[in-house]
């Protein structure tokens, strides 16, 4: 596979997050708060997306595709990649093939959960893909204990249908919303009994991007005493602290070009449904991109 020449990064050039599909918004969320004076390029490869059960050689082909087109494109300074599933199978490929590009990966929160757990049980919710990768099983080995264990459970499904539920036709919109509903309820039940009491579940972990838009259900779910912890807050900082170490913060100044464009390899009006419910973004900042 060839190596793309990478130019010195500056600070002016915008930042490419990725996420298999809308999840990883989520993610964009956390950044645009913590980096309010920095360009955002997000693609969503909702036309390729579940991630989770298709395999680490068909996320990887993706995550460098993706990534290539961002850098080529947009000359993106740094690459967060918003998807938990596409950290697992790609990030040293892409640390590889791109060198010199600063790459923020996501993880399951599972150290920060080590920490907060009272009853020292903790749930994680996460894909196929990465439930069973090396990664998560050496992420694991690194903070289960005497002290606390996990119980883990692979969602087949579930991104998925948290996609489709920003469907910009009510009626499949409303069934993938049913979809959702049910999906979570089964994982929850299968992860066990939560709550504060001794051996009980009092922490989960939501190891996806596309969870954290199920966060309500699963909270309904588990009861107000269990804390839910995702990763957006603590990547949007990982990356602020990677710009400052690479000189490339950008500046506080006023800019013309627009703070954040969308893209999708999926179905347009979704991608503006998600982005004008959960960023306050207008239609116009999504496009549709069939090509890649
Ligand atoms: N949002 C992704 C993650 O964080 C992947 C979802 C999927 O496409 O299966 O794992």
């Amino acid at each position: 596979m060839s190596v793309l020449p990478h130019p010195q990064p500056s600070a002016q050039q915008p930042i490419g997050v990725f996420d298999s599909g809308i999840g990883g918004l989520s993610v964009l969320a956390a950044l645009r708060r913590e980096l309010p004076h920095e360009r955002f390029v997000y693609l969503a490869d909702s036309g390729c997306a579940p991630y989770g059960e298709k395999g680490d050689a068909y996320v990887t082909a993706r995550s460098l595709a993706i990534a290539r087109w961002l850098l080529a494109r947009h000359g993106i300074k740094a690459l967060v990649v918003a998807c938990n599933t596409a950290t697992a199978a790609a990030v040293e490929a892409l640390r590889a093939e791109l060198p010199g590009l600063p790459v923020i990966g996501v993880e399951p929160a599972l150290k920060p959960a080590a920490a907060l757990t009272r009853t020292g049980h903790v749930g994680v919710l996460a894909t196929r893909g990465t439930v069973h990768s090396g990664r998560f099983a050496r992420l694991r080995g690194a903070h289960e204990g005497r002290e606390v264990r996990f119980s883990v459970q692979a969602c087949d499904g579930l991104a998925h249908a948290i996609e489709q539920s920003t469907d910009a036709e009510p009626a499949p919109a409303a069934a993938a919303q049913a979809r959702t509903a049910a999906l979570c309820a089964r994982y929850v039940q299968a992860l066990g009994r939560f709550g504060s009491e001794p051996g009980a579940i009092d922490t989960l972990v939501l190891g996806c991007t596309h969870y954290v838009f199920a966060r309500e259900q699963l909270r309904s779910l588990v009861g107000p005493q269990v804390q839910l912890i995702d990763t957006g807050e603590a990547v949007a900082r990982q990356t602020r602290r990677m710009l400052e170490a690479t000189n490339t913060l950008a500046p506080d100044a006023p800019r013309d070009e627009p703070a954040a464009l969308l893209f999708t390899t999926g179905v347009l009006p979704a991608l503006q449904a998600a982005a004008g419910r959960w960023l306050g973004l207008p239609p116009q900042a999504c496009t549709l991109l069939p090509e890649l």
